[in-house]
């Protein structure tokens, strides 16, 4: 199964442009053959709004909205894709994670754990993130700063995940290492699609990745790039959870012993 990560630089506030370059990126994915393509958060509408009005103004529904649209159809192809975008719905907007395949809307993740400025715009999401199944594969969604909590990669793989789908536009430098251990722990592949490029002095760290079940990155690309890479994986890997002959990640936890880990407080 060939999966790709596609970094890009967007215009913030700028739905037309932005669709441009969702185009040039589907092209190349086009051209790779690839079965999943992962977008970066907020690709329709930009990361850096100046207030609500210029949120408001660049999200859009999902499935109806011009991006998530394109992108379904695109999907129509035989191919899944998990894209950020901006949502507007009735109870206000989201930062969401939208997976389409073979035409169809799957799923949406609303991001639990909203970062800076995000607080001021965006619903924080009240669902545990999903596992959809493609192909007979199950990949599991969280967006961006959901790395610093790694109960969701933990959750995502007691769910089944075999390969975690992670829109992000990363501001803090530590994220793509800690996708490394993310994988190690959880012997899962993961696939983190980035931003490049600053908004209203916000610089985004680029260094797109795809790591393997043992934390090796098997994709990636530099702090500037935009474009796509990809890598061809089994994602049935994942299903052994051994990381000696003795021990096992998921067999090998005291759950008991962390009952501190579910208390709100
Ligand atoms: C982030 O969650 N966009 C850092």
């Amino acid at each position: 199964m060939r999966i790709a990560v596609g970094q890009m630089d967007l215009l913030v506030g700028n739905v037309d442009e932005n669709l441009i370059r969702i185009r040039d990126i589907l092209e190349k994915a086009e051209k790779a053959d690839v079965d999943v393509l992962v977008l970066p958060e907020l690709c329709n509408s930009g990361y850096a709004f100046k207030n609500i009005s210029e949120a408001i103004s660049s999200a859009e529904p999902i499935p109806e909205g011009p991006v998530s649209r394109g992108l379904l159809t695109w999907s129509g192809g035989g191919r899944l894709v998990v894209a950020g975008i901006c949502e507007r719905t009735p109870e206000g907007l989201y930062n969401s994670a939208m997976a389409v395949a073979n035409g169809e809307h799957i799923a949406t993740y609303h991001k639990i754990h909203l970062f800076l400025n995000e607080k001021e715009w965006f619903l924080p999401g009240q669902e545990v993130p999903p596992v959809i199944d493609y192909k007979g594969y199950q990949f599991g969604l969280m967006v961006c700063f959901d790395w610093a909590f790694p109960e969701v990669t933990r959750v995502l793989t007691l769910n089944g995940a075999q390969v975690i789908l992670h829109p992000a536009n990363l501001v803090l430098p530590y994220c793509q290492d800690a996708m490394i251990t993310r994988s190690i722990e959880n012997r899962v592949f993961t696939a983190t699609a980035n931003r490049v490029g600053t908004e209203r002095g916000l610089a985004f760290s680029g260094a797109s990745q795809i790591t393997d079940v043992k934390g090796n990155r098997i994709a990636k690309m530099n702090t500037k790039e935009t474009g796509l890479v990809w890598a061809d994986i089994e994602p049935s890997l994942a299903d052994d959870k051994s990381i000696t002959e003795r021990n096992d990640v998921l067999a090998d936890r005291r759950p008991s012993l962390y009952r501190r880990l579910t208390q709100d407080d």
